[in-house]
């Protein structure tokens, strides 16, 4: 093939190229080492000496000219990619972006932590126990056996016969005294279930248990404790009175109310008239419970307590619907 048949055949494979690796193809095809020009480059040595000389410059050209015509379509190709590239990656910098409001912390969150650090500084540490808890932790290792007529005053969730979802966090009390000797000294705050819906009661709620039993601990102790906890998370002049009540697991119980903080003691529609709101349950943990662990109730003795944090956060941020706190509604969550 002459230098000007390969130029022809050259510029029409040329034509059609669209990509880079087609071209380098296209590349080999003509230049590689057994390629067509190299080929009719290397058939030089065998021509008569006067036709080599012309055949050898006319080679020489095609091979330039298709050099040339290479790196030139290489140039455009790559152009045209990269424009393509721009293209289908361009941004928009004026385009507004998309806003993410910022998550706050959940009214009742709140309160659980501001009540846990409360107690951590008087030297209670934090315990956990499942929610999904057996009966035995819930009720029969609390002095709360099968027929008791106590377990009605909890409206529970079973999942099976022995398991249920804890009523209280009163169980937790049981699970650190099996795996820690006394003394004992502990807060469990947590979720707790009971099958009850209506404006102060919603099925999940959240209690912080109290729990401290060591070999000469009373009642005066259990009054000191909550009493400087309820100043320090209402305010230190509220009103605080213990009445006389009825928990299995504590032998005596109490009551505790603090003073009204919407009517100031006067009495009004959310203490019902009486002045005074109650807050949590408390008393001496029942020597039964101890005993039931192993804890010799003649050496030692404790006291428990169990704190609504609902009923806390709606007294401290004057909520009257205790389900606002579970609706997601961010007008109502904004503003904490
Ligand atoms: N567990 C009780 C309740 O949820 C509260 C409580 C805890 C009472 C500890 C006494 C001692 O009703």
């Amino acid at each position: 093939m002459g230098g000007g048949d390969i130029r022809e055949s050259f510029l029409n494979e040329l034509a059609p190229v669209k990509t880079i690796g087609d071209l380098e193809q296209l590349r080999v095809r003509y230049l590689g080492k057994k390629g067509i020009l190299t080929a009719e480059l290397k058939k030089l040595g065998g021509l008569p000496p006067e036709e080599r000389r012309s055949a050898g410059a006319l080679l020489n050209e095609t091979k330039i000219f298709v050099e040339a015509e290479l790196a030139a379509r290489k140039e455009e190709l790559k152009e045209l990619d990269l424009r393509e590239k721009f293209a289908s990656q361009a941004i928009d910098v004026t385009l507004p972006g998309k806003y993410t409001p910022p998550g706050r912390t959940h009214p009742i969150i709140r309160v659980m932590r501001e009540a846990t650090s409360i107690f951590v500084a008087m030297g209670f540490s934090v315990e956990e126990g499942p929610e999904v808890e057996l009966d035995y932790y819930n009720f029969e290792a609390l002095n709360i056996p099968k027929e008791h007529p106590a377990r009605e005053m909890q409206d529970t969730f079973y999942v099976s016969p022995d398991i249920v979802l804890r009523t209280h966090t009163s169980p937790v009390q049981v699970r650190v005294m099996q795996r820690k000797k006394p003394p004992v000294k502990f807060i469990a705050p947590g979720k707790v279930y009971r099958c009850d819906a209506d404006i102060s009661h919603t099925p999940m709620f959240h209690q912080i248990e109290g729990f401290m039993v060591a070999d000469d601990i009373s009642f005066s102790h259990l009054k000191a404790v909550l009493e400087s906890f309820l100043h320090r998370i209402f305010s230190p002049d509220v009103p605080v009175r213990f009445r006389p009540s009825y928990f299995p697991f504590t032998e005596p119980s109490a009551e505790v109310d603090i003073g009204c903080i919407f009517c100031k003691g006067t009495g009004c529609r959310t203490c019902k008239g009486t002045g005074w709101i109650e807050i949590l349950g408390a008393g001496m943990v029942h020597p039964h419970v101890l005993q039931m662990v192993g804890y010799d109730a003649r050496i030692y003795s404790g006291f428990a307590f169990g704190i609504g944090m609902e009923r806390i956060a709606m007294l401290k941020y004057s909520i009257d619907d205790i389900r606002l706190f579970f609706e997601n509604d961010l007008r109502f969550l904004g503003q904490f």
